[in-house]
């Protein structure tokens, strides 16, 4: 018999943005702000991201699409790319997603893609500390998790490449 192993995740489900705390709220605002910025004429779908630095500073990234698709890039990753070539040394704490559709309001929180979530871990791994995550739709629920790579279970990193 194969050894099995197993894992869990878990994540904090806030009834809305009023019941984050001061920080977390000010965060998922950048993202918001941010995402009107986006460039997103193909999907009509908007992703802002605000990555906080452990000294409070805020920077802020939107989803970047392009007419030959795979080309675009998510908002999570400009803004982590862009935390990362400006402030290498600086250690990334959190990182707040809200997204806005032209097609319907979105209730629901969007959490990272797997591609993005593979990006955001690097960090955890580079700065040996966890990044909160917060995700939000437009309105309705929060959910937060208190890292990225709790999302991401044998996640693939640096200590694999010899
Ligand atoms: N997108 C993000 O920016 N972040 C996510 O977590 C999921 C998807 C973008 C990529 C593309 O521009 C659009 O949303 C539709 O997939």
């Amino acid at each position: 018999m194969p050894k099995l192993i197993t894992g869990n995740y878990s994540y904090e489900v806030y009834q809305s943005l009023d019941s984050l705390s001061k920080i977390d709220q000010e965060l998922l605002l950048e993202a918001k702000k941010a995402l009107i910025n986006a460039y997103a004429p193909y999907s009509n779908f908007k992703v802002g991201a605000a990555v906080l630095f452990e000294d409070g500073k805020i920077i802020t990234g939107n989803n970047q699409e392009n007419a030959a698709y795979p080309s675009g890039l998510c908002a999570e990753r400009v803004a982590i790319f862009y935390a990362s070539s400006q402030y290498p040394d600086k250690k990334i704490i959190a990182i707040a997603v809200s997204v806005k559709s032209k097609n319907q309001i979105i209730n629901t929180p969007v959490p990272p893609c797997g591609a993005c979530r593979q990006a955001l871990a690097e960090y955890e791994i580079k700065f040996d500390s966890p990044i909160r995550l917060i995700m939000a739709g437009e309105d309705g629920e929060v959910f937060i998790s208190p890292s990225v790579s709790n999302l991401l279970p044998l996640l693939f990193s640096s200590k694999n490449l010899v």
